[in-house]
């Protein structure tokens, strides 16, 4: 493994996994392919543009052409595919993206990873478990996906599984739960509560806040990609996350509570249709590979707070133009 090709490097997660790369392997070659959809911000790649080893390319995973060009010209050997549309509420409003990007995206790569011989790894999600009611989803349970968002991602689960065993391309997956962090897009639950919060605005949580989500640092998601892709077993699927799930209305609190600001700022919205109350993950499959979580909800939320509170430079270009448009769309009607 030398030539690392990092589809959808330029979103949240991507971006954090490209910046854990370069200091973890100097020896690696990073290529960041993206189409830089909204979501997509060479803002998150600042620090490391002038590094050596890194180097980026503009285009689509659905453009088979220019993934093939990416590849060989850049004599890769290993992608690991981050690039998705990955917004529930936005794949409740129009699923279109989602079924381009994140089924036949990802054809498109395994076809490139058959003909190059590539080591493939795809970032999944929880979500293609669906509304977990008890006890914790383990990776042979079936897939039972309940939004557009969650189907298109687990279809990608189901093509790569097909070519592992018809074409015997060498690939993972791993099945994250909530990621918080540096760089998430504020369309997500912790940036848009945090920087709704910090402007004094109103946090608006779906339903009773009763659902429960596996809050994890963006970092361990990281740490765990790099297991699986250097440790895990090709044609497996891996769980990654804590282990251990929030309410969204003590999410809510304990962002309020680090930022000082009043609880009278929650309000309560009508809910997401289809929504999933419960997601909870049996994450021992990647403990046995070696890996553990190696923050807790509450430093995991400390450190999140505080970047996006240092960070305004970031996020506040961001809350502008379509995110408004996508916003009014979304919530005007619920407050
Ligand atoms: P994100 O929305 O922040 O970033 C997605 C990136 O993909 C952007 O840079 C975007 O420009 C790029 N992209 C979108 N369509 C593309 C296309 N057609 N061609 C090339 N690039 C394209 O997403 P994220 O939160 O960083 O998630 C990354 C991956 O992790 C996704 O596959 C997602 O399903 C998965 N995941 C996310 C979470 C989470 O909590 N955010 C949890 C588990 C799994
Ligand atoms: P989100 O960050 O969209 O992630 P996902 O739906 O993929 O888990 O939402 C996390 C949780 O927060 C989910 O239960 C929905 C809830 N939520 C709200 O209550 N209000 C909001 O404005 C958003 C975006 C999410």
């Amino acid at each position: 493994m030398q030539n690392i090709l990092i589809t959808g490097g330029a979103g949240f997660i991507g971006s954090n996994f490209v910046r854990y790369l370069l200091q973890k392997y100097p020896a690696y070659s990073v290529v960041v392919y993206d189409k830089l959809t909204y979501a997509g911000n060479l803002d998150n790649l600042r620090d490391v543009e002038r590094h050596p080893q890194y180097a980026f390319v503009r285009g689509d995973i659905c453009d088979a052409a220019a993934v093939e060009r990416a590849i060989a010209e850049h004599k890769i050997d290993t992608l690991v595919n981050f690039a998705a549309e990955t917004h529930v509420d936005r794949s409740i409003l129009d699923a279109d993206a989602f079924i381009r990007t994140d089924v036949y995206g990802t054809y498109v790569l395994l076809e490139a990873a058959k003909k190059f011989g590539l080591r493939y790894h795809q970032v999944g999600t929880d979500e293609v478990y669906g509304w977990v009611e008890q006890g914790s989803s383990r990776e042979t349970d079936p897939l039972v996906p309940r939004s557009p968002y969650a189907a298109s991602k687990a279809s990608a689960d189901l093509l790569i599984g097909a070519y592992v065993v018809t074409h015997h391309v060498g690939a993972t997956i791993t099945r994250g739960a909530n990621n918080i962090g540096p760089y998430q897009f504020p369309e997500k639950v912790v940036p848009l509560f945090v920087t709704n919060a910090i402007d004094d605005l109103p946090l608006p949580l779906y339903g009773d806040g009763k659902q429960q989500r596996d809050y994890q640092f963006v970092l361990d998601h990281c740490e765990a990609i790099d297991a699986v892709l250097h440790r895990g077993v090709i044609g497996e699927a891996y769980n990654v996350g804590t282990g251990h799930e929030t309410y969204n209305i003590d999410l809510a609190h304990a962002i309020l509570k680090l930022l000082n600001k009043p609880a009278s700022l929650i309000q309560h919205v009508p809910d997401r249709a289809g929504h999933d109350r419960r997601y909870s993950l049996d994450v021992s499959k990647l403990h046995a590979l070696g890996w553990q979580s190696r923050h807790a909800f509450a430093a995991a939320l400390e450190k999140t707070v505080q970047w996006y509170v240092a960070n305004a430079w970031w996020w506040r270009k961001l809350k502008s133009g379509e995110y408004l448009a996508y916003y009014k769309k979304q919530y005007e009607e619920r407050t």
